[in-house]
């Protein structure tokens, strides 16, 4: 029998496990959460938050904040009358306020495991076996026994083959998160959500930066008219450089820079850079966790298979976030890591992966919740869209940020909403209405007579239902 006995081990300390933890503690469950990395910790200590607050969500929000506040005060404030000579930005005082924002929050959840009485084992977790109904788990060579094991160890970056990342010059998100400098030539591999956000951290404090996508499509995932907009904005207003439908040759890096050969349509081109971003997408963790030692099921993809529950094919062994099937997503794996701890507690747990809402933190920024006009119309859904641009809402203009719109999409039987798209400012805050209205199956009409304070960006959202029905009352 191991020393160390719990009801629930986690593996993993990111979004999706520290919350499992915390909740299944706050249920009464002995809990210990594993974690292994110390994320650049400056005294090595094992570091809480996983991805998302260390080298993800968290440091790149910080990060877009800062680059977004230089654009203002260099080309937003002429508009308003206000000048300002001599603007600049030091990009080590910038990533040390992202920096300390990080150890804030991973500091944080330190706290919020002692207070809520989650035992925290540093190490690396590896199945061992089963003893009787229990799992064996090694940390660091001690064997720890539990009833219940969740596995939440989440995703790396993906590389591409042949081209070492050294996060100096070659980047994935850890190295772009923390450049001393902005490069004055950046490339971008992946036209995706860490490309367009951290490209325009980068272009915001003036690097030329060029995207090659092999896509033909820009934003495949994103409603056809937001992705259309948003093309609109980042490549002619922004001047973002973004190559579609390219195929990457061979790649050439050095102390000084990099060299990616591509083909784009007939041409064979070359694109030299100093620094260089793999944003490529991220790869399910499971390198190491002992899987085979105990049978777990791992798909072609190499994500753990769960059910709708996230029980994998082991009994008592779960598994939540990005190392399940689905978005990879902060907020899915939190909303997972619940429901298991509240399924091990024996409640009804549950989360409903049709209203995920999808935020990219550009600016504008883009939001969305359910079905894009055009996954309706392959599925031959009737439906009704009203549409809503910021142009038209009294606050946006007062604000001086009139992009974008919002659109909603309703079924043309019942007028239960199937999908909101919003791109312009605040859509990240603005989608959680949306959120709220699918999760409880509301229909345009529901929205169309809540009262929105005035005036505000919200209105845009109240005119978009009443266009549903084709009667907008300012546009
Ligand atoms: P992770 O956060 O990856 O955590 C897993 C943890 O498990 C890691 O700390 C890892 O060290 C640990 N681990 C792995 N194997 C073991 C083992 N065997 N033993 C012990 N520990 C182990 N999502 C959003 O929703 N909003 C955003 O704005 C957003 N921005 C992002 C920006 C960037 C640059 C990146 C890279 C990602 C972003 N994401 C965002 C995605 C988000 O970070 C992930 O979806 C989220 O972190 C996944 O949570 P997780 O708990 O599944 O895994
Ligand atoms: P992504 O999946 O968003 O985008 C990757 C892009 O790279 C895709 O457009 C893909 O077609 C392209 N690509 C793939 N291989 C390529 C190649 N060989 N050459 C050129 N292009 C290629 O992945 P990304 O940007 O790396 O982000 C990873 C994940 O992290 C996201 O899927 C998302 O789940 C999460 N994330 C979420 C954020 C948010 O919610 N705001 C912010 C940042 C990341």
């Amino acid at each position: 029998m191991a020393n160390k006995q719990f009801d629930v081990v986690v593996i993993g300390a990111g979004p999706g496990g520290y919350v499992a933890a915390i909740r299944a503690a706050q249920l009464g469950l002995s809990t210990a959460c594993i974690e292994s990395e110390s994320y650049a910790d400056p005294k090595g200590e094992v570091r809480l938050g996983g991805t998302c607050l260390n080298v993800g969500c968290i440091p790149s929000k910080a990060l877009l904040r800062s680059s977004e506040l230089f654009e203002e005060a260099t080309h937003g404030f002429q508009m308003h009358g206000i000048s300002a000579e001599g603007v600049k930005i030091d990009v080590g005082t910038m990533v040390k306020r992202k920096d300390n924002i990080v150890t804030q929050l991973t500091s944080g959840i330190k706290g919020l495991f002692k207070k809520n009485k989650v035992t925290m084992l540093p190490g690396r977790g590896k199945f061992l076996g089963r003893e009787g109904d229990r799992w064996l788990v090694d940390v660091n060579g001690e064997a720890v026994e539990a009833t219940h094991v969740i596995v939440a160890t989440g995703s790396k970056a993906r590389h591409l083959p042949d081209l070492p990342v050294d996060n100096k010059i070659v980047c994935d998100n850890v190295g772009a998160l923390s450049f001393d400098n902005a490069p004055k030539r950046l490339g971008v591999i992946g036209a995706g959500v860490i490309g367009l956000e951290l490209g325009s951290v980068w272009k915001r404090l003036g690097a030329e930066v060029t995207v090659l996508e092999v896509l033909p499509d820009f934003l495949a995932a994103a409603d056809q008219a937001v992705a259309k907009e948003a093309w609109k904005v980042f490549t002619q207003k922004q001047g973002l450089n973004i190559n579609l439908g390219v195929k990457i040759g061979k790649i050439t890096a050095g102390k000084k820079g990099v060299s990616i050969e591509y083909e784009s349509g007939d041409d064979s081109k070359t694109l030299e850079v100093d620094r260089l971003i793999v944003s490529i997408g991220r790869i399910p963790n499971t390198d190491g966790l002992g899987a085979e030692n105990v049978g777990l099921a791992i798909n072609e993809r190499g994500y753990i298979t769960v059910d709708g529950n996230c029980r994998t094919n082991l009994p008592n062994v779960w598994a939540v976030g990005d190392v399940v099937p689905g978005p990879m997503l902060a907020h899915k794996g939190m909303e997972e890591g619940v429901m298991v701890a509240e399924c091990i507690a024996g409640q009804k747990g549950h989360v409903n992966h049709d209203t995920i809402p999808y935020v990219i933190y550009t600016h504008p920024e883009i939001a969305w919740v359910g079905k894009t006009e055009q996954q309706l119309k392959n599925e031959g859904v009737e439906y009704r869209a009203g549409q809503i641009p910021f142009a038209a809402n009294g606050r946006a203009l007062g604000q001086g940020d009139t992009t974008g719109f919002v659109k909603m999409l309703a079924c043309a039987k019942t007028d239960r909403i199937l999908g909101v798209h919003v791109i312009g400012a605040s859509a990240s805050e603005l989608i959680a209405e949306a959120v709220v209205a699918m999760e409880f199956n509301a229909s345009s009409e529901d929205i169309a007579r809540i009262c929105h304070a005035h005036p505000t960006l919200s209105e845009a959202m109240h005119e978009a239902s009443l266009a549903v029905d084709k009667r907008p009352l300012h546009f």
